[in-house]
C-alpha cells in the first residue's frame, strides 16, 4: 500500500557541529553503516520501492553512498572479497528507485516534504527521519504499514517522553487508545511543559495522506520560523484523522551526541562478537575515568 518514502536530509544538523560541517548528519556512522542506510533498509523492509531524498548543498555524499561503484566492485571481485561485494551491491539503489530533489534553504521539515510534491502520485506515502534511529524486532515503518488502514488518516510514530522533554516534540492530545493505536484529537508543536496535552511525542516516522501536500503549500511558518509538518497535520483535523502508533522498540536521537553514542552502544551489543569486547572495553574507560 505504501510504496514511496520521502527521506528529508536537508537540515543543518547544527546540534552535531563541527562533525556535520562538511559531512551530512545522515551520513554519521552507527557501528558500521551510515544512518541513511538504516533508514533505507527500514523502508525496504516495509515494502517501499521508491525513495525520494530531499537534499541540499553539501549532501552529495548521500547520493554517492547509494551509487554503484564499478571500479570498487571490480576490485573486490578480483580479490574474491565476495562478502564485501554483496554488501555494497545490495545497499545501492537502482536509478528507477532513487530520486533526489533539492530544498533550496532549510525552511523546515514541512517545507522539505513540499519540495517532493511533484513526485508524489500515491494516496499515502511514508516519511522517515534518518536521525531518529530505532532498534526493534520488526522495523518500525513495517509495524506501522502493517497496522495502517485508510481510516487512520495521517499516522505518526509516537513514544512517551520525559515531562521536561515535551517542549522538544510535537505532542498528541489523546482522544482514545486501542492497543498500539492512539486516536489523537490534536497535535501541538513544542508546547511548554505546563501546556502539553500529554507526554505522547511524535517521532520521525510518518504515513501521510497525499492531501497534506496541498495543506503544506499554504502553510505559514510556525515554531522556530520553520514550516512545520505537525502544523499541517493539525490543520487537516478533523476531516483527516490523526493516529499515533506506539511502536515496539527503542529510539535514539542521533542528531545529538548523547543519542548517537547510545545508539552505537545499543547496536554494537546486537553483535555477540562485538558485545564480548565492548563490556570490558567500556569498563576499562569507566574505571579509569579521568576528566581533563
Ligand atoms: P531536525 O529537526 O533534526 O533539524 O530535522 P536539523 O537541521 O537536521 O538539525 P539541527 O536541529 O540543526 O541540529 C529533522 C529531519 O528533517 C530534515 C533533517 O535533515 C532531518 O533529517 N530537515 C529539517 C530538512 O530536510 N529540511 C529542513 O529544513 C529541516
Amino acid at each position: 500500500m505504501v510504496k514511496t518514502c520521502i527521506l528529508p536530509v536537508a537540515g543543518l544538523g547544527s546540534r552535531f557541529l563541527p562533525a556535520t560541517k562538511s559531512i551530512p548528519k545522515e551520513m554519521l556512522i552507527v557501528v558500521d553503516k551510515p544512518l541513511i542506510q538504516y533508514a533505507v533498509e527500514e523502508a525496504k523492509a516495509a515494502g517501499v520501492e521508491r525513495f525520494i531524498f530531499v537534499t541540499s548543498q553539501g549532501k552529495s555524499a548521500i547520493e554517492d553512498h547509494f551509487d554503484r561503484l564499478q571500479l570498487l566492485e571490480q576490485t573486490l571481485a578480483n580479490r574474491e572479497k565476495y562478502d564485501l561485494l554483496d554488501k555494497i551491491v545490495s545497499n545501492s539503489l537502482e536509478p528507477s528507485q532513487a530520486v533526489y530533489v533539492r530544498q533550496p534553504a532549510p525552511l523546515g521539515l514541512g517545507h522539505a516534504i513540499l519540495c517532493a510534491r511533484h513526485l508524489i502520485e500515491e494516496e499515502s506515502f511514508a516519511v522517515i527521519l534518518a536521525d531518529d534511529l530505532i532498534l526493534s524486532k520488526t522495523p518500525c515503518l513495517k509495524q506501522m504499514t502493517d497496522a495502517y488502514n485508510a481510516e487512520d488518516g495521517n499516522m505518526v510514530a509516537t513514544m512517551v517522553v520525559e515531562p521536561d522533554h515535551v517542549s522538544r516534540y510535537g505532542i498528541l492530545t489523546i482522544q482514545d487508545e486501542n492497543g498500539r493505536k492512539i486516536r489523537a484529537s490534536n497535535v501541538v508543536e513544542k508546547p511548554a511543559i505546563d501546556k502539553a496535552p500529554s507526554r505522547s511525542a511524535v517521532i520521525g516516522r510518518y504515513i501521510l495522506k497525499h492531501e497534506i501536500l496541498d495543506t503544506l503549500s499554504n502553510q505559514p511558518a510556525g515554531a522556530g520560523s520553520e514550516i512545520q509538518l505537525t502544523d499541517a497535520i493539525q490543520r487537516m483535523l478533523p476531516n483527516t484523522p490523526l493516529t499515533g502508533y506506539t511502536y515496539e522498540g527503542e529510539r535514539f536521537d542521533c542528531g545529538t551526541k548523547r543519542g548517537w553514542l547510545e545508539a552505537n552502544i545499543a547496536f554494537a551489543c546486537q553483535d555477540e562478537n562485538v558485545y564480548a569486547h565492548l563490556v570490558p572495553m567500556l569498563k576499562r574507560y569507566v574505571d579509569n575515568y579521568n576528566p581533563r
